[in-house]
């Protein structure tokens, strides 16, 4: 079968993106974001995301096509990202997508979120060369997603193996920062503040890490491979008050740096403990906070030390786009799969 030529729909969060693959060959991949606009708000507003989405889709979708040269009639097939995510920005894409469909009357394939970030390893760009290998882990973690998951094969069997019970690592990072008086994003300004601080100067909680939650490595307890960030959150705001109640300045970079620790240790520690005990000798890193300093030097260091070989995609195919769901619809369709039917709905909840 030839290559597909695949344009791919991503719209789940804050990001409208539009990415354009043959096979496994990086065509386009633009994207157009709306975080400037939750800014004042702390946090991503769905209603304005999802404006946003409609506003930017056919924009990102026009220059797409002219980045890789190509036009709608020349497009195998289309594919979109059905869930998870917020509800309203998903059904934007959606519905673009079958709107696409339906003019054209090209197939459409459903994308799951989560699995399509895996499917930025399938492209040419250095990471595997365009094949995964077969023992693959791959920890999410973004500001909606923290996750292990289990890749046995990318089409038709992923399995996940451990995820956040509470708020996601970016979202914990976007928390703490407002606490801590700094902007959203909060991930990249505690990144920067934490090199300035001590990651020692206060011990906060790592999360679901006590024996009782830990259970067996035969038969792994309910949450020895899950996460949960809120514990710290409180930690954090807890030691914010102590200072401001005694008319002490709050040490705001060491708080930062202890809270980075916290999360990076805790993030590293269980995807690693993950990996081993499933036999995964590869990690791919993926989201937002991939693009963490500590996380990924402590990541290399732990995966060194464990025998895992680790793979960090470049930024912009770590963060949401649409190149990854495009990737992993050409996967999907080389194996054969039928395209989805169109009266599918987007699933904000999708496992
Ligand atoms: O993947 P992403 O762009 O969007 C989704 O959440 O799906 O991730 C955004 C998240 C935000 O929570 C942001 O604070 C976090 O990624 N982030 C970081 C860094 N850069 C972005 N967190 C920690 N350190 C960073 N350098
Ligand atoms: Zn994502």
């Amino acid at each position: 079968m030839k290559e597909p030529l695949v344009l791919g729909i991503e719209s789940s969060c804050d990001e409208t993106g539009v990415g354009i693959v043959r096979g496994t060959t990086l065509l386009a991949n633009t994207v157009s974001t709306s975080m400037d606009e939750h800014v004042r708000f702390g946090g991503v507003i769905p209603e304005i995301a999802s404006r946003a989405h409609l506003d930017a889709m056919v924009p990102t979708l026009t220059e797409a096509l002219a980045t890789a040269g190509v036009t709608l009639e020349d497009v195998d097939a289309l594919a979109v990202t059905s869930g998870p995510g917020l509800a309203g920005a998903l059904m934007v894409g959606v519905c673009a997508a079958k709107a696409l469909a339906v003019a054209t009357g090209k197939p459409l394939y459903a994308i799951n979120h989560l699995v399509a970030h895996v499917g930025v390893g399938l492209l040419d760009d250095g990471v595997y060369g365009g094949a995964l290998p077969e023992d693959l882990g791959a920890l999410l973690v973004s500001g909606g997603h923290t996750e292990i998951l289990r890749v046995r094969n990318i089409a038709s069997d992923v399995e996940l193996l451990g995820s956040t019970i509470d708020d996601a690592a970016g979202e914990a990072y976007d928390k703490v920062a407002r606490l801590l008086g700094l902007a959203y994003p909060g991930g990249p300004a505690i990144d920067r503040l934490a090199k300035e601080g001590d990651p020692r100067a206060f011990r906060f909680p790592r999360g679901l890490t006590q024996p009782k939650y830990m259970g067996s490595p035969e038969a792994p307890g309910p949450h020895r491979y899950d996460w949960s960030f809120s514990g710290l959150k409180t930690a954090v705001a807890r030691c914010v008050e102590q200072h401001d109640a005694a008319g002490k300045p709050v040490p705001v970079a060491d708080i930062a740096a202890s809270f980075q620790e916290a999360v990076v240790d805790v993030v590293t520690s269980k995807a690693i403990l993950a990996c081993r005990e499933h036999g995964l000798r590869n990690l791919l890193l993926g989201g937002g906070v991939a693009a963490n300093s500590r996380l990924r030097e402590l990541t290399a260091e732990r995966c060194a030390a464990a025998g895992i070989s680790l793979a960090v995609p470049p930024f912009s195919l770590c963060t949401d786009n649409g190149a990854m769901v495009a990737a992993l619809a050409a996967r999907v369709i080389m194996d054969g799969r039928s395209p989805s039917e169109l009266s599918f709905a987007p699933d904000s909840s999708l496992p």
